[in-house]
């Protein structure tokens, strides 16, 4: 790496792009995508700290990501002190992870209900509990991610964001958006709690919520003064966002869409990675929810993505493909 654009702790991080962690979604095979596709730092979906105190298969499973480029970090989430310390050490002797991330911003009631994701958001005393505990008994670098807060009467992002630092972690990242609000609103219109808490730590901070374009990216970026954008949905089925996201914020110059053949080409390489990660049994299954994003907007998507979702094996869903490619060549009128 010549030249990084911010550290974490000591890993040097390429670009201002992260991958946001999302569950089902950011496994191995979709983080080896996101790597090759230039996001400069990838986050794993959430891992359950009691799923590896218990050595669940399907948890341990889930922390392989071996031959993902570095650096990468792997997210955890629980809502008790000793077994995120626990899964934290756990991360740190038996995976590739660069990074380890607490998820302090899940919405789910079967998560917060235990008191974890944003359910430590009430509590920035709390917080620091858990992030000094668990900064401390591992080497590599601890980020936490969180929300605005739990709901508009608990907007604890300023204290909850120092308790982080003074906790001894490396990082922060915010979602714009509360707890309460779910998905719902638009994380644009509260961008500027980012520029607070960019001026209440010293820590990098990153951003995010509804960065949809490159130039959300920018916006977001000028307009807050934080280290790193964060992009989640946008980068569904679409890796060139990070793409082109990191050439934009690199040269102001706006790369154009990829033609369908490349976004199938992806989705191939995706469909294949699934396999190797999964099986062709479940793999198939997996990649109907990916699907629909790298058709969007191919003509004649709505026929080829139902054939997808019906296949149930990966030389099914390459057969589909190709024809598909195939009648693109030839302009057939059918599609
Ligand atoms: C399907 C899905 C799964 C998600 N899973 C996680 C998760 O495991 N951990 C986490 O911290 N956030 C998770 N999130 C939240 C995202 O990381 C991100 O904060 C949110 O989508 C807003 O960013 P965006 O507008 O760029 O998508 C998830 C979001 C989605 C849509």
């Amino acid at each position: 790496m010549t030249n990084p654009s911010f550290h974490i702790g000591s890993v040097p991080i390429e670009n201002r792009i992260v991958l946001a962690p999302m569950a089902g979604i950011t496994n191995k095979a979709f983080l080896s995508i996101a790597k090759q596709f230039g996001a400069g730092l990838v986050v794993s979906e959430m891992i359950s700290d009691k799923g590896i105190e218990f050595r669940n298969e399907k948890t341990l499973s889930m922390l392989d990501f071996e031959g993902v480029p570095h650096p990468l970090s792997i997210q955890i989430f629980g809502g008790d002190a000793k077994t995120l310390v626990e899964a934290a050490q756990f991360v740190e002797a038996n995976t590739v992870a660069d990074i380890i991330d607490i998820n302090m911003g899940c919405p789910v009631p079967k998560v917060t209900k235990n008191e974890a994701g944003s359910r430590l958001l009430l509590d920035p005393d709390k917080v620091y509990n858990v992030v000094s505990q668990v900064a401390h008994a591992i080497t590599i670098p601890l980020t936490v991610k969180i929300r605005l807060g739990w709901d508009e009467e608990h907007l604890y992002y300023v204290e909850n964001a120092k308790a982080i630092e003074a906790g001894g972690a490396s990082a922060v990242a915010m979602h714009t958006r509360t707890k309460a609000q779910a998905y719902t609103g638009h994380a644009k219109d509260r961008w500027e709690a980012l520029r607070e808490l960019k001026e209440a730590v010293h820590i990098p901070v990153i951003g995010n919520g509804d960065i949809k374009t490159p130039e959300d990216a920018k916006e977001m970026l000028d307009a807050t003064g934080i280290d790193a954008v964060m992009i989640g949905r946008a980068a569904l089925g679409n890796p060139w966002m990070l793409t082109r996201t990191a050439h934009y914020l690199e040269t102001g110059e706006l790369l154009p869409e990829p033609p369908v053949e490349e976004k199938i080409a992806t989705a191939k390489a995706h469909l294949q990675n699934l396999v190797d990660l999964k099986g062709d049994f479940l793999a198939p299954k997996e990649f109907r929810q990916h699907a629909p994003h790298y058709l969007r907007g191919a003509p004649g998507a709505a026929r080829i993505k139902k054939a997808v979702n019906e296949a149930e094996t990966q030389e099914e869903i390459l057969a589909i493909f190709d024809q598909y490619l195939l009648q693109l060549q030839t302009h057939v009128s059918a599609i």
